[in-house]
C-alpha cells in the first residue's frame, strides 16, 4: 500500500510533512511533492491548490507518476444542512459535480458518457477515514485545540457525518444559493472545491479514495470570514490527528 494524501491548504499539508519520517521533497508540475512514511505507512502528500482541475491533476500524479495505490483527500467545507456544524466531520459516501450541466444534452450534473452523477467513494476507506474522525472528535479535540479556540468555534461536541459532499469551481457564499442546491441535491451535507474531481479520476483509474471535510463555515454571507478563521487557528489540528488515526489503525 502507498497512500496519497492530498491537502488543498498549507496549513493542513504542514503537520503531516513535519510528520513523515524520511521524507524526501520533489517538485513536479508545478507542486512540492513530499514522499515518505507516515507512521509506518508509504506515503505521499502533496498540496492540490484550490478547484476541481487543479485536484485531478494531483490525483492524476499521485497516480501515475508516484504509483501511490490509495488517495485520501483532507480539507475543509461549507456546511449544505443545518444539522452540520462548524467543527463538525464529513466522511463523503459519493460526490457530485454540482456545476456540471450538459442538459439538454445530458441530465443534469451527469459527467457525460460516464452515466454518473454521483461518484461513491470507497467504502472501507470512507469506514476508515470516519472511525479516524470518531476517534479525533474522541479523544484528541480536547487537548489538540485548546479551550479559547474551542470555545471561540464553539467546539462543544462536534459530530462526524456520513453522505453526499458536492464539488464545484465556486466558493457558495450565500443563503440563497446554498439553500437552492440542498434542494436540488437531497441528502446533501456539504460543499467545497476538489472531492469530486478526485473522485471522477479515481473511480476512472480504479484506485480507491476518500474524502474527509472538516465543516468551517455554513456556505452563506459570512462563508468568507469563517472559512479563514477556521483555517488560520483549527484545521490543521484536525487533519494531523485524523491523518495519523488512519495510519495508525
Ligand atoms: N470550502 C470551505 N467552505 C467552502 C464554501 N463555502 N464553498 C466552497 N468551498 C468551501
Amino acid at each position: 500500500m502507498r497512500l496519497g494524501i492530498i491537502s488543498a491548504l498549507h496549513e493542513e499539508q504542514q503537520g503531516l510533512v513535519e510528520a513523515m519520517q524520511s521524507p524526501t521533497k520533489l517538485t513536479h508540475a508545478m507542486r512540492e511533492v513530499w514522499v515518505g512514511q507516515l507512521w509506518e505507512i508509504d506515503a505521499v502528500c502533496v498540496l492540490s491548490r484550490i478547484g476541481k482541475v487543479a485536484a485531478a491533476m494531483t490525483a492524476t500524479l499521485l497516480v501515475e507518476k508516484f504509483g501511490v495505490t490509495h488517495i485520501v483527500f483532507t480539507g475543509v467545507a461549507g456546511s449544505a444542512d443545518p444539522s452540520v456544524r462548524v467543527g463538525d466531520i464529513v466522511v463523503a459516501e459519493s460526490l457530485l459535480q454540482h456545476d456540471m450541466d450538459a442538459s439538454p444534452l445530458f441530465p443534469r450534473y451527469e459527467v457525460p458518457l460516464t452515466g454518473l452523477t454521483h461518484f461513491p467513494s470507497d467504502r472501507r476507506l470512507a469506514l476508515q477515514l470516519a472511525e479516524a474522525g470518531q476517534a479525533f472528535l474522541q479523544h484528541d479535540l480536547q487537548h489538540a485545540i485548546d479551550g479559547v479556540e474551542r470555545n471561540a468555534f464553539a467546539l462543544q461536541a462536534p459530530r462526524l457525518h456520513r453522505g453526499l459532499i458536492a464539488s464545484a469551481d465556486q466558493f457558495v457564499g450565500s443563503r440563497e444559493r446554498i439553500r437552492a442546491l440542498s434542494g436540488a441535491l437531497p441528502g446533501l451535507l456539504a460543499v467545497e472545491m476538489e472531492g469530486a474531481a478526485v473522485a471522477q479520476v479515481c473511480v476512472e483509474l480504479g484506485v480507491p479514495f476518500g474524502v474527509i471535510r472538516t465543516i468551517s463555515d455554513n456556505a452563506n454571507e459570512n462563508a468568507a470570514t469563517d472559512f479563514m478563521r477556521f483555517v488560520k487557528s483549527v484545521a490543521a489540528q484536525y487533519a494531523f490527528h485524523i491523518v495519523r488515526r488512519l495510519c495508525l489503525a
